[in-house]
């Protein structure tokens, strides 16, 4: 089985190279990543370096690449994970994401229908349904509201994958995950861009009034749902994958259990101005996939989380390196404004 896994330097790629490398030790896995800012070669070293994986520095947005490097490679399967993939940014300029998210989730769609990709799954995330209130779920069938442009071309990449399904009767399925949190996650989300400033002794800048509440799930467990859906998954269908409702926390709870664990003191947490359009409230209901696919998110919210600040804790080169890189620009634009 000859495997491409794009996106494959970022947080959940690089997670997803790891998982599959031990999941699956016969198959022959393609890293494939621009290293933007937010893609580290770091993550993946060690099974490139070993030969495990094999990594091809591209820009799925460039189509010429893309379709020879299909047609060389030859792949049976696709996991799409390459984007831009923060919200933040998204508000200081959309083109980007237009360009990466829609254009090269086109790009690999021709290719792969082109070259006879035979799986395809395209990697969404639960934002594209938009917001809600304090009661209810997504289901797959939710219509589509997103908010951000971050979101927006998200939902434009999974309509285009639907497409491809109804029009070539391409073999894909969409997957729209809540929010992942783990190893390798870049320092600008909430969760590590929170434990690693606490470890400075920097402010945990919380927007608007802390009351927004995700449903958080520990990375390995979105993981070994991609690799049922990959697996078993129907084609031109939508999975839902999301946390359990003990990880549906407030950031301001999300918060406090970081400090809590740190043994850092609460007047570290600095009320900012709140994202434009921010979205209060995201949970998924996760009947499909635990019907059909037998998943369910194995990892508590507490233990995922205690993990997660070790990790942190026990790998500091990784992150001060990237804090003090072109990072500290972006920090500058999106913080000292609030
Ligand atoms: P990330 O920002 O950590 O990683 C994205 C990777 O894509 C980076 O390594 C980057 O270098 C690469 N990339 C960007 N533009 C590229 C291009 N033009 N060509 C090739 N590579 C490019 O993001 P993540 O958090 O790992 O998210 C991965 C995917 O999962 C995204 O599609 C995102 O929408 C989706 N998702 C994320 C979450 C989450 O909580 N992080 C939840 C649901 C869905
Ligand atoms: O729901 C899935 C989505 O989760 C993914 O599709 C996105 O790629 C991923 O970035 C994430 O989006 P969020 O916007 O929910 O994640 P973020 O970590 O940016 O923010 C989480 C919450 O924390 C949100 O309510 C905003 C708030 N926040 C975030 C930052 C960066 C703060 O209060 N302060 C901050 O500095």
């Amino acid at each position: 089985m000859k495997v491409l896994i794009t996106g494959a330097a970022g947080f959940i790629g690089s997670n997803l190279v790891h998982y599959v490398a031990k999941e699956r030790p016969s198959w022959q896995i393609t890293a494939l990543d621009l290293l933007t800012y937010a893609g580290n070669l770091k993550n993946i070293a060690d099974l490139v370096e070993s030969g495990r994986v094999s990594f091809r520095k591209t820009d799925i947005t460039d189509a010429t690449a893309i379709d020879s490097l299909f047609e060389r490679e030859k792949f049976d399967l696709v996991f799409h994970l390459a984007a831009e993939s923060h919200v933040d940014r998204s508000i200081m300029s959309a083109r980007e994401f237009v360009s990466t998210n829609v254009m090269g989730t086109q790009a690999l769609l021709d290719a792969s229908y082109k070259h006879k990709v035979g799986r395809f799954v395209h990697i969404s995330t639960d934002e594209v349904y938009g917001s809600l209130g304090p009661t209810g779920a997504f289901v797959e069938t939710t219509p589509l509201d997103p908010t951000s442009p971050y979101a927006a071309s998200k939902a434009a990449s999974d309509l285009m994958v639907l497409a491809f399904c109804k029009t070539h009767n391409f073999n894909a399925s969409v997957t729209r995950c809540t929010n992942n949190y783990g190893f390798y996650h870049f320092p600008e989300k909430l969760i590590p861009l929170f434990i690693t400033n606490a470890m400075e002794g920097k402010n945990l800048p919380l927007y608007g009034d802390g009351m927004n509440v995700r449903s958080w799930l520990f990375v390995t467990d979105h993981c070994d749902a991609l690799l049922r859906v990959a697996e078993k998954g129907r084609a031109g269908e939508v999975y839902n994958i999301g946390g359990n409702s003990e990880a549906e926390l407030t950031n301001k709870e999300v918060t406090r259990m970081i400090l809590e664990i740190l043994g850092k003191p609460a007047d570290l947490v600095e009320r900012v101005g709140d994202r434009p359009a921010h979205d209060r409230r995201y949970a998924v209901d996760t009947t499909k996939i635990k019907n059909e696919l037998g998943w369910t998110p194995s990892t508590p919210f507490k233990e995922g989380l205690a993990r997660t600040v070790a990790w942190y804790q026990e790998n500091q080169e990784w992150w001060r390196e990237i804090k003090s890189g072109a990072y500290l620009s972006y920090y500058e634009k999106n913080y000292a404004s609030r």
